[in-house]
């Protein structure tokens, strides 16, 4: 664990795949509260870090954290898709790193209306810019769309029920606090505890977290114009919480590692995708569904 009571996911894992020891520079991509980040500056003096996070709180958290090796830090309040364009010799990267999805922080922060279970606004955005909330997803998409998002990206069984109902109450009251929001879900998923079963709020909040930062537009994209880019030897590590993120990656990578008319630009350095342990699930229960994948441009 670190200062800041995050605990960053297979850190030592990443650590490895990574390569950090070579002298150069390291990308994260979603530094988040800086957990892998601190520790690659640390473990390696020669490594230069650039870092980037939409969500400017936890980008000042990492900035903090990080101060000690602030010389070798470069951070950006951008979206990490934006790193093709930024002005750094790409020749000189040795390491690329996303830890996708949203941290502890976020999760824990109520006012962030992340958490179906603790009474917050519902905003979800981790970059406050961003115009679309949940609230405005929830009180004004059609019937048509919500159902969509609800399906593909909480892969929800009751989406068009769900969907259904949103749109009729919310003309008596509109949709206001996650709490408020969390009863319905409930009520018309019909949802009694059952262990081992997933809650269905917890599909309905990450479908809608999904659609409000847009997080799988453009990954599959982002990762290959970065492997043009990138010099050979490279490492591209990726860590994802939900099989929709996992599979664009996975397809991704073996796209670029047999794409067939051309020669290969990936080798994948993880047959299958590397998960936490046990042990490291019950000291920190956000790893449980985590994956990581990794591939080496050659
Ligand atoms: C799981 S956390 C990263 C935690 C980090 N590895 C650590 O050890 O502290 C994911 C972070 O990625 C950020 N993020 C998500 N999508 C992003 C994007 N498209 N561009 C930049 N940052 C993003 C989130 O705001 C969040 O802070």
């Amino acid at each position: 664990m670190n200062g800041n009571g995050h605990i960053p996911v297979l850190l030592e894992e990443v650590l490895d795949y990574l390569d950090i020891e070579r002298e150069g520079i390291y990308v994260d991509c979603t530094i988040g509260l800086g957990g892998h980040a601190y520790e690659i500056v640390k473990r390696n003096p020669k490594a230069f870090l650039i870092g980037f996070d939409i969500d400017e709180k936890s980008l000042l958290r990492a900035k903090e954290k990080l101060q000690p090796f602030a010389d070798r830090v470069e951070l950006y309040h951008s979206d990490f898709r934006y790193l093709p364009d930024i002005k750094i010799d790409f020749s000189k990267i040795r390491g690329i790193l996303l830890d996708l999805g949203m941290s502890s922080f976020q999760l824990d922060s109520p006012e962030r209306g992340f958490s179906f279970s603790k009474e917050g606004p519902l905003d979800m955005r981790m970059d406050l810019r961003n115009k679309i909330t949940a609230h405005k997803i929830i009180n004004k998409y059609s019937e048509h769309k919500l159902a969509q998002i609800f399906h593909e990206y909480g892969e929800l069984r009751q989406a068009k029920r769900l969907a259904r109902e949103i749109v009729s109450r919310r003309k008596i009251q509109k949709f206001d606090t996650t709490t408020q929001f969390c009863r319905i879900v409930e009520e018309i998923c019909r949802w009694r505890p059952q262990k081992g079963k997933i809650h269905p709020a917890a599909k309905v909040f990450q479908a809608l977290r999904i659609e409000v930062n847009q997080e799988l537009m453009n990954l599959s994209g982002f990762l290959e114009r970065i492997a043009h880019m990138i010099p050979k030897k490279t490492h591209i590590i990726a860590i994802s919480f939900h099989s929709l993120e996992d599979r664009i990656i996975k397809h991704t990578f073996v796209g670029l590692a047999a794409p067939g008319d051309s020669p290969p630009f990936l080798k994948i350095l993880t047959k299958k995708p590397v998960i936490p342990t046990e042990e490291e699930i019950s000291s920190n229960f956000r790893a449980r569904s985590a994956k990581l994948r990794a591939a080496e441009k050659i």
